[in-house]
């Protein structure tokens, strides 16, 4: 069986893959550009960078192809209305929006002619989404996924997630598109996830251990060891996040250590907000460290499943693989 096609907007990709948006500097031009070559639809990661960068980025994934892809952006992000202005006036295929709601993003969106992706975890917010004006595509995302989570069951897995919040946002009157993200990592993942009614899904972590993911080479040997990720409920953001540990407090950079330098990533942070900085950790320095090569004062998100992956290889290689129909029972029982 081939896979279906995927349309967002006015623009179809190939196939039905959708690459995660993974900030900070993990989902740039290269490998954007080259999902988007294979025929799936790339996403930049926009959060944690400046606005004139994001411009950069978007502008050299232009230049590399033809394909669609859009932009990842957190609504948590202190500069998230700037960045959305950013992806307007450069007219991006589609913008996805998670970590936090608000229906104006999507008004906006909608009033300049770009798709809206919003990502969500819950039959609340499915009813919410359905009923919002812009939203042309959702993704239902479970514990199993890699970053901040949004589910209020943190391990709840895509399997038990997504056929719930699909039912709410089709018995609310939503006919797009509707993509499960989490824990999919090869093509019998994505065949049942299809079989659950899904349009498409969407994959990060298989996507960021390529050789076009702009991760470390040091972030990509710590997922390549991984064993596995924990859910721990420290996040600045006040949500629950999964992230290759142990970590403790200590380990982690903070506002009152040498170097340490606030961005304001954030417009609610636990830690920058919290007199004396106490609680929590600089959750901006913690990832660019990672990107930047030194993941053990770091941090290094992922999902439980990234110890099922066991190499770095090329995107076009993720998706030949991807696109291997996976033998039916009854070809291998003649075998
Ligand atoms: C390193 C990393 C960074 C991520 N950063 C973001 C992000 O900035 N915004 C976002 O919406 N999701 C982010 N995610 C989630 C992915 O976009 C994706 O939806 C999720 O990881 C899917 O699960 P999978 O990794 O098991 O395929 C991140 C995931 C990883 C692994």
């Amino acid at each position: 069986m081939t896979l279906p096609s995927l349309t967002i907007g006015n623009k179809t990709a190939r196939h039905c893959i959708i690459q995660g948006g993974m900030s900070i500097r993990i989902a740039l031009a290269d490998l954007v550009a080259a999902v988007a070559n294979e025929g799936g639809a790339g996403n930049i990661g926009g959060m944690g960078i400046p606005p004139k960068e994001l411009r950069r980025h978007i502008r050299a994934t232009r230049a590399k192809t033809a394909g669609l892809w859009g932009v990842n952006l957190m609504f948590a992000g202190m500069l998230f209305d700037d960045l959305l202005d950013v992806c307007i006036e450069e007219r991006v295929d589609f913008v996805t929006i998670g970590a936090g709601f608000a229906r104006g993003p999507f008004k906006k969106l909608a009033e300049a002619g770009i798709p809206g992706v919003c990502i969500i975890s819950s039959e609340k917010a499915a009813r919410v989404a359905a009923r919002t004006a812009g939203i042309t595509a959702v993704v239902i995302e479970s514990g199993q996924a890699g970053g901040h989570l949004g589910p209020e069951d943190p391990n709840i897995s895509t399997w038990d997630l997504f056929p719930p919040v699909l039912a709410a946002l089709r018995q609310h009157g939503f006919t797009g598109p509707v993509i499960a993200a989490g824990g999919i990592l090869h093509r019998e993942d994505i065949d049942r996830a299809l079989a659950m009614g899904a349009d498409g899904v969407q994959m990060g972590i298989r996507f960021a251990m390529t050789e076009e993911s702009s991760a470390s080479d040091a972030m990509k040997v710590k997922w390549l060891e991984a064993t596995g990720s924990q859910v721990e409920y420290w996040s600045p953001t006040g949500m629950a996040s999964r992230a290759i540990t142990p970590h403790t407090e200590d380990q982690l950079p903070k506002l009152t250590q040498e170097g340490v330098h606030c961005a304001k990533c954030l417009k609610y942070c636990l830690h920058r907000d919290t007199e004396g900085h106490t609680v929590s950790h600089c959750i901006y320095t913690a990832l660019n460290r990672s990107q930047k090569g030194d993941p053990d004062h770091g941090l290094v998100f992922c999902g439980p499943r990234v110890a099922e992956i066991d190499d770095i290889v090329s995107v076009k290689e993720v998706f030949r693989r991807l696109l291997t129909p996976v033998a039916s029972l009854a070809e291998t029982l003649a075998d």
